[in-house]
C-alpha cells in the first residue's frame, strides 16, 4: 500500500497502519477474522451474513469474549486478594452494557451485578440472578426504587447520603411488619477526594461532585447506621472515575480509605472495602491500559500495605468493573452512504465518510471526545490510504463516529464498516436523537447468531406520539 502525502489534519498519536485491513487484536475480539474473500467474520459470522438478517448500524457482541474478560477478571482480583489471604467479590458494572443476557454470561463466570436504577434492577433480576449477588448504587434512588431492591433482597445497598440512610431505615422498618427479621446490608459511598482522569488524577480535599460522603463525615454517617437496627454496615465504596490506565489514583484513594476504615475497625467489624470500577481499554492501537492482572494487583498490594501500616487486618476487597468486561466484546456494524472529500486549505485533505448511524448508538464521541477506530468490513483492500473521519447521518457537526482514522481510498457507498471497542456505554447511551430508531444488538457465538435485544421501529417510535390517532402510525 502507498503512502499518501503528509497530512497536517492527522493527530500525532495516529500512526500510518502498514495494512489498513488487519485487525488489532488489542481491540477487536479475538475471533474477528477474515475469510478468503476477505470479508469480516465474528465469532465465526460473517458481517454479510448479519447485514442481511439484522441490517445495520448493528451492535455484535461476541458472547466468548465477554465471557473470557469477565473470567480474567474475576482471577485477576481473586488471585490477588488471595495473595494476602482474603476474598474479592468481582461486580459487573451493568451500566457498562445491560440485557439478560449478559448478566447470564457474567454471572456464570464468577461476577456479581452491580445496578445502579430501578430499571438495571429489573434486568438484572429478570435474568434470574441470586438477589443477594446484587448491589444496588445510585445518588437519588427514589423510595420505590430502595422499597423494590429491599423487598427483592439485594446483597447489598451502597447509601450515597444522609437523607438516603434514613429513608432506607424506614423502608426496612415498613417491611419488617411482614419480615420482622429483614436487616438491609450496606455500605457508605465515601468521596475520597481522588477523582481519576483517564491516564491522571488529581487530588484535592474536597472533590466538587455528587457522589457520596465526604471522607470527614463518613465516620459519624457510619455510627448513625450502627444506630438503625434495619442496616447492617458491612463497609465502604469509593469509585474515582472510569477509563483509568494507572494504579497511582486506586493507591492513593485506598490509602485514604484504609485510615478511615481503621478508625471504624476499632467500633466494629468492617468486613468489606468496595473499590468500585474504572479499568481502563484500549480503543485505538495507540492506547496502552496496564493489563487487569497488573492493576489488580498494584491495587490490592497498596491495600495491603496501608493495612499493614495501621496494624489492621486485611478486609475483604470488592471491585466493580464495566467496561473492562464487555467493551472489547462490542463491534458496532454500520453501512457506508456517502464518501466526500473535504479540502482543508495547505493542500489537506479529509474524506469524510458518512454511515448510517451516528451519535444516536454511541454518543462517546460528542460527549467525552471519544477516540475509536474502523476497518472496512466487507472487503480488504489495498488502495492508497486516505485519512478519513467517519460521521453519522444526525443533524450535528459534532455527530462523529470515528475522529481520525486511516481507510484505503477506495472506501466507498455500500461498504460495511466495523468500529471495534463499542461494547461499553455505547448501547447503554443510545438515543432516538432525530426520530432514528435504536439498533439491535445480537450475540454471536460458534457460527451462530442471535438477537438479544431486538431492535427499535420507526412505529415504536411513532407509538409514544400522543399526537398520532391509533392506527395512523
Ligand atoms: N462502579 C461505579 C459506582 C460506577 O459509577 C461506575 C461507572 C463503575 C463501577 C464502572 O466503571 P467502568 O469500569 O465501566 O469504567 N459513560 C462513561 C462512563 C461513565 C461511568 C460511570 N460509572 C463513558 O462512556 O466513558
Amino acid at each position: 500500500m502507498s503512502a499518501p502525502p503528509s497530512r497536517p489534519t492527522a493527530p500525532s498519536w495516529l500512526t500510518m497502519p502498514d495494512d489498513a485491513n488487519a485487525l488489532d487484536p488489542a481491540i477487536w475480539p479475538a475471533s474477528a477474522a477474515r475469510d478468503e474473500a476477505g470479508v469480516l467474520s465474528i465469532a465465526g459470522v460473517d458481517v454479510g451474513d448479519l447485514r442481511d438478517a439484522f441490517g445495520t448500524p448493528l451492535y455484535v457482541f461476541d458472547e466468548d469474549e465477554v465471557r473470557a474478560h469477565a473470567r480474567r477478571a474475576v482471577a485477576a482480583f481473586r488471585d490477588a486478594t488471595a495473595a494476602h489471604g482474603v476474598a474479592a467479590r468481582v461486580y459487573y458494572a451493568g451500566k457498562a452494557f445491560l440485557s439478560t443476557e449478559v448478566v447470564r454470561w457474567v454471572t456464570a463466570e464468577g461476577l456479581a451485578i452491580d445496578v445502579c436504577s430501578g430499571g438495571e434492577l429489573e434486568v438484572a433480576l429478570a435474568a434470574g440472578v441470586d438477589p443477594g449477588r446484587i448491589g444496588f448504587h445510585g445518588n437519588n434512588k427514589s423510595v420505590a426504587e430502595l422499597a423494590r431492591a429491599v423487598e427483592a433482597g439485594v446483597g447489598s445497598v451502597v447509601i450515597d447520603s444522609a437523607i438516603e440512610l434514613e429513608r432506607l431505615a424506614a423502608i426496612v422498618e415498613r417491611r419488617r411488619v411482614v419480615a420482622p427479621d429483614a436487616v438491609q446490608p450496606v455500605l457508605l459511598r465515601v468521596n475520597s477526594g481522588v477523582h481519576a482522569e483517564t491516564h491522571d488524577f488529581l487530588a484535592t480535599a474536597h472533590e466538587d461532585q455528587k457522589f457520596g460522603f465526604a471522607l470527614e463525615d463518613a465516620a459519624a454517617a457510619v455510627a448513625r447506621t450502627r444506630e438503625l437496627d434495619a442496616l447492617a454496615f458491612v463497609g465502604l465504596h469509593c469509585h474515582i472515575g472510569s477509563q483509568i490506565f494507572g494504579t497511582d489514583g486506586f493507591a492513593e484513594s485506598a490509602s485514604r480509605l484504609v485510615e478511615l476504615h481503621a478508625a471504624l475497625s476499632e467500633d466494629g467489624e468492617v468486613p468489606v472495602l468496595n473499590l468500585g470500577g474504572g479499568f481502563g481499554i484500549a480503543y485505538t492501537s495507540a492506547d496502552d491500559p496496564t493489563p487487569i492482572e497488573a492493576l489488580a494487583a498494584g491495587i490490592v498490594d497498596a491495600v495491603a500495605r496501608e493495612c499493614e501500616v495501621r496494624g489492621i487486618p486485611m478486609p475483604n476487597l470488592a471491585f466493580e468493573p464495566g467496561r473492562a468486561i464487555v467493551g472489547q466484546a462490542g463491534v458496532t456494524l454500520y453501512e457506508v452512504g456517502t464518501v466526500k472529500p473535504v479540502r482543508l486549505g495547505g493542500g489537506a485533505e479529509r474524506v469524510y465518510v458518512s454511515v448510517d448511524g451516528g451519535m444516536s448508538d454511541n454518543p462517546r464521541p460528542a460527549l467525552y471526545g471519544a477516540q475509536y477506530s474502523a476497518r472496512i468490513a466487507s472487503r480488504v483492500s489495498g488502495a492508497a490510504l486516505a485519512l478519513v473521519r467517519v460521521v453519522g447521518k444526525h443533524c450535528e457537526s459534532g455527530d462523529i463516529v470515528v475522529d481520525h482514522e486511516y481507510l484505503p481510498g477506495d472506501v466507498a457507498p455500500g461498504d460495511l464498516l466495523a468500529v471495534p471497542a463499542t461494547g461499553a456505554y455505547c448501547f447503554s447511551l443510545a438515543s432516538n436523537y432525530n426520530y432514528l430508531a435504536r439498533p439491535a444488538v445480537v450475540a454471536v457465538r460458534a457460527g451462530q447468531a442471535r438477537v438479544i435485544v431486538r431492535g427499535e421501529t420507526i412505529a415504536d417510535l411513532l407509538s409514544r406520539d400522543a399526537g398520532i390517532a391509533e392506527g395512523n402510525a
